[in-house]
């Protein structure tokens, strides 16, 4: 986005108010800023009651040696029975938890007590294959009920687990099986996608080849498609859970216990392991569920388009709904599939109240044509929502206008998974929204805008973003790494947690997240390492070097985008491209595949040797190449433009 586009941006001059009545009986009112300044633990405290504890806690923060936090020091408590058992016990076991709805049409509808009876099943299961409270599992499946009850067993068990997106390929996979140790993979042997079945289990068959800790696979039949079978590590789902008892006692486990460990691209080749903990990651995501979306668990039918594999599946499909005893719907497949107006047909058949998705949906939409969701009913629509990337402000007003019926308020909130829940988001109830903007922080976060120097940047001003006081979802350390964790996000600016983010203040005070200032891009609301899909092209025989930089797209957001230079050795001509984006694929899998690749005879580089990928930005935009007075060579660009040919 150039610095122009961003001024106009910072000068949208719309406002919109909430509805009245929403205003009225809104769940967080205007006073949860004041109440939470004033009293910032207390307020955690009290929002802590959202949870049923086993055992009380004694202390709300423990941060004596920063930035390792401990939260809720001393409580336990069982995460599988805060989403399941104490909803049942308190009489709303008939109440649905989710309406799933399959990419073929197949429906599910699943209740409360249906779920725990599934998950006891399945926590059964696992104790069987000898799990026990601290082992990790992997999750490798489409998006279908057996997820979410592979993680509340494992949850329940106090294994963590590890869920890997379905989109990931076998390598992707195998690593961080690896790096978290993983003993048991839970998989299917396909899902269903854009109107075919698309496999999952040979990707782990090759996967666990070099994983020789993985004991069991355990397979979910959901398309029906062949599989191979290892006899003696492979299992049917069904056969394991199946003669299993629905009863399975819940163990408490301590507030800090590990929950799960969530892969996220860093700003080096490796991604990083983001651990999440019990009783924070509960209380912060119910929390943030029940006042971003005003949940009324009586009456809404809640809906977040995205996949389990995502942060935003974990704690907005998973457990903050859960906790909170919402009724959920969730979809297996693609929004096209088997026409564009599959989101819409699913809004108007189950009478979704909020929706919860990605701006690149959003303009992917707005592309296609307000004709297609005119074609459904989407008045019960009352609250919508955006996560992953900046949201501009013509698909802003475009969703609220063509989805939101020009009456709901838009909540665009800003997190990560580091961050394990929305911290900057508008309060649907208070809150006059502005296209563009994530508005402030939560009441209980605290987020700033610094400079350089880590000073706090005056209104109408651009910086970094921070935030500048412990949370109780943030992340506890990257998984085996602690120097990582400390390095990469308290390093930057003493004693705060640096984001990675560029964002602005406003004339008013407001924030607007401008997106990634390090080597991370967001790809249609997927974070991707350039350095990471630079090494995976360089480990194809055809290429000496690589360089990758995320570019505008008007529909994903960024767009990846590669320059090669092609060893001496091989041919330019042939499908170098398509090679290299299966490579890539292959490597990683096909989120990464770049957009376009260049191939080059040199790449613009320091003095110290460091590519300066904003200047091929600048190529990669269309653009007027920017300063390049700190390149070892300043006649590299010149060679760059005028000798790139598109590989073919
Ligand atoms: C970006 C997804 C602008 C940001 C929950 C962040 C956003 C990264 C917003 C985290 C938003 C997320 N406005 N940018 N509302 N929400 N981002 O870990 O760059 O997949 O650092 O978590 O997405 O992506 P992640």
């Amino acid at each position: 986005m150039s610095q122009t586009t961003l001024s106009n941006l910072l000068h949208e001059t719309r406002r919109f108010d909430p509805p009245a009545d929403l205003a009225a009986s809104a769940n967080l009112k205007a006073d949860a800023y004041a109440a939470a300044d004033a009293d910032r633990l207390g307020f955690w405290a009290a929002q802590a009651e959202r949870i049923t504890w086993d055992t009380p806690f004694t202390e709300v923060l423990d941060w004596s040696n920063p930035p390792f936090a401990k939260w809720f020091v001393g409580g336990k408590l069982n995460a599988a029975y805060n989403c399941l058992d104490r909803h049942v016990e308190a009489g709303n076991g008939d109440r649905v938890a989710y309406y799933f709805e399959g990419e073929p049409g197949d429906t599910r509808t699943i209740t409360y007590s249906q779920l725990k009876d599934e998950v006891c099943q399945a926590a059964n299961a696992l104790i069987e294959l000898g799990v026990k409270a601290g082992d990790r599992i992997a999750i490798y499946l489409p998006m279908i009920p057996e997820t979410v009850v592979a993680m509340l067993a494992c949850a329940r068990l106090g294994a963590p687990h590890t869920v890997v997106f379905g989109g990931f390929s076998a390598a992707a996979l195998r690593d961080r099986i690896i790096d978290c140790q993983a003993e048991i993979v839970i998989t299917a042997d396909g899902g269903n996608r854009k109107g075919k079945p698309s496999a999952l289990k040979p990707a782990v068959d090759e996967a666990v080849k070099e994983c020789p800790d993985v004991r069991n696979v355990l397979v979910v039949k959901r398309t029906g498609q062949d599989v191979d079978w290892t006899d003696g590590r492979d299992l049917w789902w069904d056969d394991v859970l199946g003669k299993q008892s629905t009863e399975h006692t819940p163990e408490a486990f301590d507030a800090e216990h590990p929950l799960y460990v969530m892969y996220t691209s860093g700003t080096t080749g490796k991604p990083k392991g983001i651990l999440h903990t019990t009783g924070g990651y509960l209380v912060g995501t119910s929390y943030t569920h029940w006042s971003v979306f005003d949940i009324k668990p009586e009456t809404d039918v809640y809906w977040t388009a995205a996949d389990i594999g995502w942060v935003t599946g974990h704690s907005y499909i998973v457990y903050g709904p859960l906790a909170n005893g919402t009724t959920s719907i969730m979809y297996e497949g693609t929004p096209d599939t088997p026409h564009p107006g599959r989101w819409w047909e699913i809004v108007e058949k189950y009478k979704a109240t909020i929706l919860y998705c990605a701006p690149t949906a959003i303009r992917t939409f707005m592309k296609v044509g307000a004709e297609i969701p005119a074609k459904n009913d989407l008045t019960s629509l009352r609250l919508i929502g955006s996560v992953g990337e900046p949201i501009n402000p013509e698909a802003y007003v475009w969703y609220r206008d063509t989805i939101g019926g020009g009456k709901t308020p838009v909540v665009d909130t800003w997190w990560q998974t580091e961050t394990g829940m929305i911290m900057i988001s508008p309060l649907p109830g208070v809150t006059s929204g502005k296209p563009g903007s994530a508005m402030n922080a939560l009441p209980g976060v605290v987020a700033d805008v610094v400079d350089d120097a880590g000073e706090s940047v005056p209104n109408g001003s651009g910086g970094y973003l921070v935030l500048k006081e412990p949370w109780p979802a943030m992340l506890r350390t990257i998984w085996g790494d602690d120097d990582r964790y400390v390095d990469t996000y308290w390093s930057r600016f003493k004693g705060v947690y640096f984001a990675g983010d560029g964002a602005k203040k406003d004339e008013d005070g407001d924030l607007w997240v401008l997106g990634r200032v390090d080597d991370v891009m967001n790809v249609s609301g997927h974070r991707l390492s350039t350095t990471e899909i630079e090494s995976a092209l360089v480990s194809h025989p055809k290429v000496a070097e690589a360089a990758v930089v995320g570019a505008s797209d008007v529909t994903t957001g960024q767009a990846v985008v590669a320059f090669v230079i092609l060893r001496a050795s091989a041919d330019g001509g042939g499908d170098v491209a398509d090679d290299l984006r299966r490579h890539v694929s292959s490597q990683i899998g096909a989120i990464a595949r770049p957009r376009s690749i260049l191939v080059v005879s040199e790449l613009p580089k320091t003095r110290s040797g460091k590519i300066m990928r904003r200047l091929l930005r600048d190529v990669a935009e269309d653009r007027e190449v920017g300063d390049v007075s700190t390149l070892a060579d300043d006649s590299v660009m010149g060679a760059i433009t005028e000798g790139m040919q598109p590989a073919r």
